[in-house]
């Protein structure tokens, strides 16, 4: 079976490096990976493939522009391009980005059957652009892999039981990568040293959401209340290029200690010694609970309502007064980190087999 995988997006990396490990194992998958280059910078991007060993990409595209139009336009040229040349058998694509939804959209146009890793998950708010490419995306794709239950729900809901194509509940992703990984972490990162961080006594923090980041008020308010808890206890936030030119356009200069984006080995370790999570990231969220640390999110929605249902993870928005009440309430979040929320690792294996073994569902 030959799968094109289309990636672009740092969490991407994360997600995929699992999933092409688990492909090589079965030597009838061929996987050619095409990196759309919407993440480029180094630490974005090639830290990722060198660091967790992911095939270099076959295909590395130009990023067209930086406006969703002219991005995601210029992918999905590009992407037709290269399937109309490959002829896979099917398209993979990852979570919500511009990558994802142009990688959806060139292989539906063309009738190759994608799947959608990360189907189902749901804000409901759509002026998250990442709404919008989820949502479009479960639409055209025949294999829904959902992390969770409530994925499943989110599905059902909308009708996709009559649509022609499979809702497979496979565990997350990034869990197997969250095991995996951190057998390694602690002998591949001097991150801790590094940065002089007492174990145990330092918030981890990342912010980067459109949402946040493009709102002068929500991103001064986010940063004021960061501050705050600075105070108390230090907070390190690896900054993200979007949030790096947003602080220097508002002409915001934070106390905290911000540093460059770090690697996934690294993430691993300040989320092993971390005394919590302050985040609007996504995957960050779920590895809180994966490394059982309390999480304060800076969104008013979230895709993972399981966390919140079950008091691992507060909603905060960015009112500065409701992100110190609820930090100082962290102690009391739940801390039975033994429910089983996304699966048991094996989320990448699931994909393998429902791939192969339906590998010709949706040919037409
Ligand atoms: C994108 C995804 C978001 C995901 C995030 C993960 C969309 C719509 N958004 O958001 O869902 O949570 O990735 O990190 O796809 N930039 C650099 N160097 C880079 C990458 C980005 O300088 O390597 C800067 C550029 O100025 C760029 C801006 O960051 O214009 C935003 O990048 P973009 O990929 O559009 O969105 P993200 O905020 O990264
Ligand atoms: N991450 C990383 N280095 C960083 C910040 C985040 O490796 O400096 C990892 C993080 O641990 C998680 C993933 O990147 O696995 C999340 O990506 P991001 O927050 O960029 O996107 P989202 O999950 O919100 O889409």
């Amino acid at each position: 079976m030959k799968i094109v995988t289309v990636l672009g997006a740092r969490p991407q990396f994360i997600k995929a490096a699992v999933v092409s490990r688990t492909f090589k194992n079965y030597n009838n998958i061929e996987e050619i990976i095409v990196h759309t280059g919407q993440h480029y910078d180094s630490n974005m991007s090639d830290s990722f493939f060198n660091d967790l060993d992911i095939p270099t990409p076959n295909y590395m595209l130009k990023l067209a522009g930086s406006n969703h139009g002219s991005m995601t336009g210029g992918m999905l040229k590009d992407i037709e391009e290269i399937l109309l040349k490959e002829n896979p058998d099917a398209v993979m694509v990852y979570g919500d980005t511009n990558s994802t939804i142009a990688g959806s959209l060139a292989a539906s146009k063309l009738h190759i059957p994608t799947a959608h890793v990360e189907a189902g998950l749901r804000s409901f708010n759509m002026k998250m652009p990442e709404e919008i490419n989820r949502i479009l995306t479960d639409r055209i794709s025949k294999w829904l892999f959902c992390p969770t239950e409530a994925a499943v729900r989110n599905l059902e809901k909308e009708g996709f039981k009559n649509f022609n194509c499979s809702i497979i509940k496979n565990g997350d992703v990034m869990q197997d990568a969250a095991l995996f990984y951190a057998k390694k972490s602690s002998e591949k990162s001097n991150i801790i040293n590094s940065n002089n961080l007492e174990i145990g006594n330092f918030m981890l923090c990342t912010v980067h959401r459109a949402e946040n980041t493009d709102s002068e008020d929500r991103l001064t308010s986010i940063f004021q209340a960061l501050d705050e808890i600075h105070k108390d206890c230090q907070v390190i936030l690896p900054l993200h290029p979007r949030t790096k030119k947003m602080l220097y356009k508002y002409n915001l200069s934070p106390n905290i200690t911000l540093i460059d984006p770090v690697g996934y080995f690294d993430m691993i370790e300040f989320l092993k010694n971390c005394k919590a999570v302050i985040t609007d990231s996504g995957g960050l969220q779920k590895e809180a609970f994966f490394f059982k640390k309390p999480c304060i999110t800076l969104r008013d929605e979230t895709e993972w309502v399981e966390l919140i249902e079950n008091n691992f993870n507060k909603l905060a928005g960015v009112d500065i007064d409701k992100i110190i009440s609820i930090y100082n309430k962290i102690n009391k979040f739940n801390s039975n980190y033994e429910m089983n929320l996304y699966g048991n690792g094996n989320a990448s294996n699931v994909i393998a087999t429902e791939l192969l073994n339906n590998n010709n569902a949706f040919k037409i």
